[in-house]
């Protein structure tokens, strides 16, 4: 509650000037547009990539993908919280997550593959990785993050903006919504027992991923033995 009172009283003043509020609102809506546009660039590349794949690979790598616009509330927060100074200059300049894309793969090394074919695109820069996966978190979050600076097209100019990227399994997903939801209930009791047994998930979670993996190249193998048995077979019966 305290946090909140805080947060309301650190607001900055509002232009009084119905102009001047005026001009802020529709420079902040156009930012907000940009990022918006961003990340409708970015998702069709994903999609080409899955579409593309699915067809090479009889699956489909990605499961499904979740964007987001960071609202003006959060942005605000996060530049104050740095300590930077609230103005459309410094979300351009220090926010690198205002828009977001998750990519929710099927498989580990679907997150390797996807992330390497985005790196290899010719218009897109990558300012970053974390690789939450090799090296996870002390609380177990496991994910790989990427920054990356795409050229959008509007009218009249070009701009270069920057999109955060998340790209994890289900399991990774699953295990990172219930663990989010934790941190913003921080006032429940025992919360050193339920990190701990989080935490304990989380490896239990990535164990079940790589076995997941182990299963699909078993299954994969045992269906192209097959499919040789019965084309040999069928040259058989056809006298070859
Ligand atoms: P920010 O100041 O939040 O940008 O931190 P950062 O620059 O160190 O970024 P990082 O790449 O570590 O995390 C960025 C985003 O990843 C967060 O906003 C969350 O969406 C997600 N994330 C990072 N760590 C965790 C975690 O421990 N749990 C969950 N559920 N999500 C996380
Ligand atoms: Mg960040």
């Amino acid at each position: 509650m305290d946090g909140i009172k805080k947060e309301i009283i650190s607001t900055p003043t509002i232009p009084e000037d119905p102009e001047e509020l005026l001009g802020a609102a529709e420079q902040l809506q156009t930012t907000l547009m940009m990022y918006s546009c961003a990340i409708r660039e970015f998702k069709t590349k994903i999609e080409v990539l899955n579409d593309e794949l699915s067809i090479r690979n009889q699956r489909n790598p990605i499961e499904f993908i979740k964007t987001r616009v960071k609202t003006p509330y959060s942005i605000f927060h996060k530049l104050k919280r740095k300590g930077f100074e609230v103005s459309l200059d410094s979300v351009r300049e220090k926010l690198f997550d205002v828009a977001g894309v998750r990519i929710i793969c099927s498989f580990v090394d679907d997150i390797y593959d996807i992330a390497g074919m985005i790196t290899k695109q010719d218009d897109i820069r990558v300012l970053e990785v974390k690789d939450y996966i090799k090296n996870p978190k002390p609380n177990g979050y496991r994910s790989l993050h990427m920054i990356c600076q795409i050229p959008v097209f509007f009218s009249d100019r070009k701009e270069l903006l920057s999109v955060e990227v998340q790209i994890r399994t289900i399991a990774m997903d699953f295990w990172a919504s219930l663990e989010h939801d934790l941190r913003y209930k921080k006032e429940l009791p025992l919360i050193e027992e339920i990190q701990d047994e989080l935490r304990e998930c989380a490896e239990t979670i990535a164990t079940t991923d790589l076995k997941m993996m182990e299963i699909r190249d078993k299954i994969q193998k045992m269906t192209e033995s097959r499919s040789e048995i019965e084309e040999d077979l069928q040259r058989r019966i056809d006298g070859e």
